[in-house]
């Protein structure tokens, strides 16, 4: 399963890429406004990060970008995705699952542009993005747990829907809050997880870890080790 940072900001995404080996990069404009610089500076720090690590292409380093989302008339969404993937080869245009947004990445996949179908709630906005070859579907984690629903089943049938059909489409588990849903959706089969940086660090961390390095410490310093 591939590990993705849901951030803009360019020092937590170096961070995890040079310590955690991440695959890609989620944004929003939320994470946008939080990086606390302007659109058009963000995506040209996202485009040099890939050029200096030598990560160009979706293919070796996605990076979702998310379209106005006060967009909802389908040309004016695929003109501004047009005008986001010149930017960089390693830009995958995030669009909302509202109609326009459908019509908007079936043709923007037809014409080569790479898109992630945003803002899914359910297995059946699920199958409409791999209907229409979205490159990734972001079916949300967080926001719905938080209100008392389980998301390991309704992970597992968006998989089994998509093997079903032989849909090509990546299933990205989004607003990932703990090392526990990062299980949940690998056990589910999920392709990818998208989380926060203090996310990934929490689920990397055990106590006993630091428990038995003290201890295996102290016995090195009491052995002849030459
Ligand atoms: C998904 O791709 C989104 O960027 C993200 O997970 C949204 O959720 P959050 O901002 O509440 O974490």
């Amino acid at each position: 399963m591939k590990y993705f940072l849901d951030s803009a900001k360019i020092d937590e995404i170096r961070e995890a890429y040079e310590t955690f080996g991440i695959d890609g990069v989620t944004t929003n404009p939320n994470h946008i406004m939080n990086s606390g610089k302007p659109f058009k500076v963000v995506l040209k720090e996202l485009a040099d990060f890939v050029k200096e690590k030598g990560i160009e292409g979706w293919e070796k380093f996605p990076i979702s970008v998310e379209t106005n989302p006060h967009l909802e008339d389908k040309d004016e969404i695929v003109k501004m995705g047009k005008e986001i993937a010149q930017i960089s080869k390693n830009f995958v245009i995030k669009i909302p699952c509202i109609p326009g947004g459908i019509a908007a990445a079936r043709e923007l996949e037809k014409e080569g542009i790479r898109t992630n179908l945003t803002l899914v709630f359910s297995a059946s906005q699920a199958l409409i993005a791999a209907k229409n070859n979205s490159l990734f579907v972001s079916p949300f984690i967080g926001w719905k747990e938080a209100s008392g629903e389980d998301c390991k089943e309704y992970i597992k049938s968006i998989v089994e829907i998509y093997m079903n059909y032989g849909y090509e489409t990546e299933v990205i588990c989004a607003a990932v809050r703990t090392g526990k849903q990062i299980v949940d959706c690998a056990q589910a089969g999920a392709d990818i997880v998208t989380a926060g940086l203090q996310v990934y660090k929490d689920s990397f961390y055990h106590p006993f870890t630091d428990y038995g390095l003290t201890k295996f410490r102290n016995a090195w310093d009491k052995t002849i080790t030459d």
